[in-house]
């Protein structure tokens, strides 16, 4: 990926990061977790590492906080000492880790699990929790509101492509149903919304510049398949975003954001 380009998905994720906890009452994590010394946490998928390290200046040093993901290009470059990464799928973790992490943190996988992975993940997740330990999902909803023709288009496009690869679209209602059929108990969901219009001020401007520049790193999924009827053209779908965006930025709607956490018992 050219430098400049990877410099700017950085500072998008990164971006993303913020308005995502904003949005949480600042909060890195809802589950009721009591971190201890020598515990461990996992950030499952987890891309540049930006929450991890928020985390770690909120947390003491002797606790272990491990990120693992399918590609290590958004790896940072300097971390804590307590921090660590490796490369691998979260659908199939390393044996070694049964039951040795407190807590785990995943967010924004909606777009690379099919129903099969997410219960993958899933049963992976709960056999590498201890007994008494939290998980955490933070998912937006994939069919976010339709506030004018290009925004409604754009927003059937996209589920039309997630359906074709066998995406779970709304994996937030599947979550919780997911986690209860893997044994897990106190499972709770929470619901926020990112705002996307200037009515909100700079957030709102945040919220839609952020959420149109994800949909550039969707950009070559969705041209597939002669852009499934919705656009002819790289032009056409930027001129998509675009028009999407604008329609967000006029309204005074919200990206519906859930976070959805849940206890392996003891
Ligand atoms: C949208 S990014 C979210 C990154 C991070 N969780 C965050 O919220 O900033 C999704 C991440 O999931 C990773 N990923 C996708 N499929 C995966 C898999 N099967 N196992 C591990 N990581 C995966 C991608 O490489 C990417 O870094």
């Amino acid at each position: 990926m050219p430098i400049i380009s990877y410099a700017l998905l950085l500072s998008r994720l990164n971006l993303q990061h913020l308005i995502i906890v904003k949005a949480f009452d600042r909060k890195l994590l809802a589950a009721p977790v009591s971190l201890k010394d020598g515990d461990r946490v996992l950030e499952s998928g987890a891309g540049t590492g930006t929450w991890m390290l928020q985390l770690s200046t909120q947390v003491p040093s002797t606790i272990q906080i491990h990120g693992v993901d399918i590609a290590f290009r958004l790896f940072p470059a300097i971390y804590p000492t307590n921090m660590s990464f490796s490369i691998g799928s979260i659908t199939s973790l390393p044996e070694s880790w049964t039951s040795s992490f407190t807590f785990v943190h995943q967010r924004l996988l909606m777009g690379a699990l099919t129903m099969t992975m997410w219960k993958a993940a899933i049963s992976e997740i709960s056999r590498v929790l201890v007994p008494g330990g939290w998980v955490e999902f933070v998912e937006a909803q994939a069919s976010f509101p339709h506030v004018g023709t290009q925004s409604t288009k754009l927003a059937m496009f996209l589920v039309d492509m997630m359906r074709d690869k066998q995406l779970l679209v709304d994996c937030q209602i599947y979550i919780p149903i997911m986690l209860q059929e893997a044994g897990l108990v106190n499972i709770h969901s929470e619901r926020r919304g990112i705002p996307f219009g200037r009515s909100a001020g700079q957030d709102g401007i945040d919220g839609s510049t952020n959420f149109a520049g994800a949909f550039v790193g969707m950009k070559a999924p969705m041209l597939q398949n002669g852009g499934y009827g919705y656009v002819q053209s790289e032009e056409e779908f930027d001129q998509l975003i675009a028009d999407a965006k604008d329609e967000w930025l006029a309204s005074d709607s919200n990206l519906p954001f859930y976070t959805i956490y849940a206890q392996k018992p003891l």
